[in-house]
């Protein structure tokens, strides 16, 4: 959670009490499992009974002889858990995978045992330095122990558990390079977890305000830019698309702009965020079935946001400009009507068929201004934008659409090394001719075939020449693939794929 303490140590293990010692072996097959030789023993005795082989997610659970005689550990307990086999070849990012996913069991773990806090003996692999070692279990730690139980006010009872107080990290060497490893993973983890926290808050818990709210502490805190466009200078500017989502609303619509620029000049990266507070359709209304989830529209600006707090702390040599576009969509009196038509930020106008696709409306806006205002050297949009993205890729994929071959490329593999994997789509002149309107330049929806392909092709027309890349979250942003740092409810997607892509970055590979 937000407050666990992380810290490292290359003291001997045995000097320190604590609620549980973990040990991390991988499996052999047919043989003993690979351990640090501290535990070998219970684990040979073990394995030799038939009890434990070393499997992803298999737990040897034992008790130090009391009183603890000399060169035994001080731990309460100790818990030796199973990586499976990590064979030589392994893919990098499938081994970091493996290791969050461990950190997971092990926030089971102390939650079943009530500990508040642990040590971690870290396993030294053949794949993977002690850096990703330790920032991967620090990350799924972190990720696995989150709860949001803001309002359980009255049925939250004093025994409840209340988290990980604190993790040490043990290692007998490169202490320095896994005390980086677990900054990094503390700085990512705290990020994902506030852009869950975002998206927990229902439609009258997080409004456009409390966007604002968020990114100006942030700005104070780290030293960045933030600007609001508030309504009045939005009609000024004619940002058409996110006042006509507004229509409807009681709650006025802000664009929210966050900027952060290395003190040595650098390339920028736009990030846009899709911030609907709370999506009920508009007069396109909703069915009632469900419609409590759509308090989560609004996660594509939570993870621009929550990367922005990591942006903040780590101050990388990148340029990265944060827009989020944020209001809800109401169907009150003054609402947007299907057959309304529109004019956007760069003029283009829309006919609105129906208000339910509202998302691009706002990002519209928010991708011409952003381009147009800062010159980014490429742009990243990501929203939670077509029920279509469920039905063709299900929970396991984020759907990416771009028109940059290089910048698509780099962001499958930042996704692929956070474990949150992208499956590209195409994007041509047929689907954007879906969207041709007879009375206006476009119109926001191109039929039931390639839904998820046809709102991008509405986005294409805010981007011009720039790179961009669009991300549709509605399938990952909750009910992510099952996994034990994935917690039900919002996953925090995209967070630390943004944070990948920056870290990675080349200056000039987009040229
Ligand atoms: N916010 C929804 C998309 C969505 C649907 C997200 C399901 C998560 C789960 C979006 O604003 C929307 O309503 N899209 C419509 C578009 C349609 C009217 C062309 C959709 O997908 O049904
Ligand atoms: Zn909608
Ligand atoms: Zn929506």
């Amino acid at each position: 959670m937000e407050t666990t303490r992380v810290t490292t140590t290359d003291k001997p293990v045995d000097s320190f009490e604590t609620d549980l010692l973990v040990y991390l072996a991988t499996r052999i097959k047919d043989r003993a499992p690979r351990c640090d030789k501290a535990v070998m023993a219970q684990v040979k005795k073990a394995f030799d009974l038939g009890d434990f082989k070393g499997k992803k997610g298999e737990q040897l659970f034992y008790y130090p002889q009391v009183p603890a005689k000399e060169k035994q550990s001080s731990a309460r307990r100790i818990l030796v858990l199973g990586l499976g086999e990590i064979a030589p070849q392994e893919d990098g990012a499938m081994v970091c995978d493996t290791l969050r996913e461990a950190g997971g069991h092990l926030a089971a773990a102390c939650k079943k045992i009530r500990a508040k806090e642990m040590i971690i003996c870290l396993p030294s692999l053949d794949t993977q330095g002690p850096e990703q070692v330790a920032q991967s279990l620090v990350e799924g730690v972190l990720l696995g122990d989150y709860r949001f139980t803001k309002y359980k006010e009255t049925t939250k009872k004093k025994t409840d558990y209340e988290g990980i107080a604190a993790i040490k990290l043990a290692c007998k060497t490169s202490v320095k390079l896994v005390r980086k490893g677990m900054i990094r993973g503390k700085v990512c983890a705290r990020a994902v977890c506030a852009a869950r926290d975002m998206a927990h808050e229902p439609g009258n818990g997080w409004t456009s305000a409390d966007f604002a709210g968020f990114a100006k502490t942030l700005a104070n805190t780290h030293g960045l830019d933030y600007r609001c466009i508030e309504k009045k200078e939005m009609e000024k500017m004619g940002m058409g698309g996110i006042l006509a989502v507004n229509q409807g609303s009681a709650i006025p619509p802000r664009m929210i702009i966050l900027e952060y620029q290395p003190a040595k000049k650098s390339e920028t990266l736009l990030l846009v965020g899709k911030g609907v507070t709370f999506d009920s359709g508009g007069i396109s209304l909703k069915p009632g079935a469900g419609m409590e989830e759509m308090k989560y529209d609004m996660c594509g600006g939570a993870a621009v946001l929550a990367a922005m707090q990591a942006v903040g702390e780590e101050k990388p040599d990148l340029g990265v400009v944060a827009i989020i576009p944020a209001t809800d969509n109401m169907p009150g009196g003054s609402a947007v009507r299907p057959g309304d038509i529109i004019q956007h930020f760069n003029q283009v106008t829309a006919e609105i068929v129906n208000t339910d696709a509202e998302g691009r409306m706002i990002l519209g806006d928010a991708l011409a201004y952003g381009i147009k205002t800062f010159k980014p050297d490429c742009v990243v949009d990501v929203a939670t934008l077509t029920g279509a993205v469920v039905i063709g890729l299900g929970h396991h994929y984020t759907g990416l659409i771009s028109n940059n071959d290089t910048l698509a490329k780099s962001l499958e593999a930042a996704g692929k090394q956070a474990g949150e994997p992208l499956w590209r789509l195409p994007l041509n002149k047929h689907y954007k001719k879906q969207i041709e309107s007879k009375v206006a330049d476009i119109k926001n929806i191109g039929g039931k075939a390639g839904g998820t392909i046809t709102a991008a092709a509405y986005l294409s027309h805010f981007v011009g020449k720039t790179p961009w890349a669009h991300l549709d979250i509605a399938g990952t942003a909750w009910d992510f693939t099952k996994k034990t740092y994935i917690p039900k409810g919002p996953s925090g997607i995209c967070v630390r794929t943004f944070l990948n892509l920056i870290k990675n970055w080349k200056t000039g590979k987009l040229k």
